[in-house]
């Protein structure tokens, strides 16, 4: 798997992973792959504590950071909207539902000191400060989701000598983000997990990888294996960038309700849906995403009414789910379709290990196949 863009991370192999979590995001770069750590909430404090345990952890292995910049939302054409003023846009409609919901299916109340005042706002003041504490680490790259990454973000990073990517769903997405200046594209297939366009990998990977020539691609979406990194290679990409796989190790601080959910969910068991963030986003179906699904009750609200709206609720869920059977019903969380081979628990460095087997496996094969 000796690629540029291997040579451009700075990892033995071009496997990049997409995690919330810092003890997953260390322990795949000390496995040898590429750690990026989702920053999308962090108050800058505490993304500094986060980074600087990372680093301590990692050593010199290269490690990158995800920071969520929506091209477009509510309030996008202002540079954002304080809270409050998010809160006052939510409809009594839309809070009296996710009350009931919760009613109805016996979800225990949260002492109030538990309750959180604070999701992100994606206020444009509040992303320079955590990308600026992130550019004050040792990181080697920045990435970004729902849009080409701002020109003020490209232009810092660079300055920094820091490498910026992009996800894109569309070969469309990919060209407008080399034209913004991003040095890598990461082709994200309808299948991932999280916030994901309608074509799937397979399709996507060749028509990006032929778009954006010669910047170079990493594929995403369904990638959990040895044989999938081969067949995304054969795609053209240099590298993949995994997300979903990492949920299930032992490192993971997946809610064990839902982790035990993942292990035992097929690839048919999961939803595109807009009803955690307000933009489709493939999560595993429950009684959260089959109610807001039903015509009979309210849409969405779009992003980030809907984010606020519910983050009391979900606190609420998360906090029930070990005890109230109605709270285990609506519990979920994003992941791809490939939960379906998520059937075990094991560390990071084990996936790894496991998922480079895989490849050299494959290749021989191909190999021999060839000579055939
Ligand atoms: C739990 C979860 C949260 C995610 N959150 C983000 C995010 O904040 N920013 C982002 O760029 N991508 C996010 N993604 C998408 C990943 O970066 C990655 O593209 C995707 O997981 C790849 O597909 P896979 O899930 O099939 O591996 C998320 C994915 C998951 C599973």
């Amino acid at each position: 798997m000796h690629t540029t863009v291997r040579d451009m991370l700075g990892s033995e192999f071009p496997i990049a992973a997409f995690s919330h979590c810092r003890d997953v995001v260390a322990a795949v770069s000390k496995a040898g792959g590429f750690g990026v750590l989702g920053v999308v909430g962090y108050r800058p404090d505490q993304l500094k504590i986060e980074l600087e345990w990372i680093e301590k952890e990692i050593g010199d292995r290269p490690y990158g950071v995800d920071i969520l910049v929506p091209a477009k939302f509510v309030g996008s054409d202002e540079g954002g909207l304080a809270a409050s003023r998010i809160d006052a846009l939510i409809p009594d409609e839309h809070r009296s539902f996710v009350e009931a919901l919760l009613r109805e299916h016996g979800v225990p109340t949260m002492p109030h000191e538990m309750t959180r005042s604070r999701s992100t706002t994606f206020q444009q003041d509040e992303q320079r400060e955590l990308i600026e504490v992130a550019l004050g680490h040792d990181i080697r790259l920045v990435a970004n989701a729902l849009g080409p990454p701002p020109p003020w973000m490209i232009e810092r990073a660079h300055e920094e000598g820091v490498l910026v990517a992009a996800l894109a769903g569309k070969a469309e997405h990919a060209r407008r983000h080399v034209e913004a200046g991003v040095d890598i594209v990461v082709a994200q297939g309808y299948e991932a997990g999280g916030h994901t366009g309608e074509i799937a990998t397979m399709v996507l990977v060749p028509e990006v990888v032929d778009a954006v020539a010669p910047v170079p691609v990493l594929a995403a979406g369904g990638i959990a294996s040895g044989r999938q990194i081969a067949a995304s290679l054969s795609l053209g990409a240099q590298g993949v960038w995994t997300g979903s796989v990492w949920l299930t190790t032992e490192e993971a601080e997946t809610h064990p309700v839902v982790k035990q959910k993942f292990l035992a969910a097929t690839s048919s068991d999961t939803v595109r849906s807009r009803s955690r963030t307000g933009k489709p986003a493939r999560q595993l179906r429950s009684a959260w995403t089959e109610a807001w699904e039903d015509p009979a009750n309210p849409a969405p609200l779009p992003m980030p009414l809907q984010v606020h709206l519910i983050q009391n609720a979900w606190r609420r869920i998360e906090h029930g789910a070990h005890k109230s059977l109605g709270a285990e019903r609506l519990i979920n969380y994003f992941v791809g379709q490939v939960v379906g081979s998520m059937n075990d628990t094991r560390s990071v460095r084990n996936v790894i290990e496991e998922m480079v087997r895989e490849y050299v496996d494959t290749m021989e094969r191909l190999d021999r196949w060839a000579e055939i």
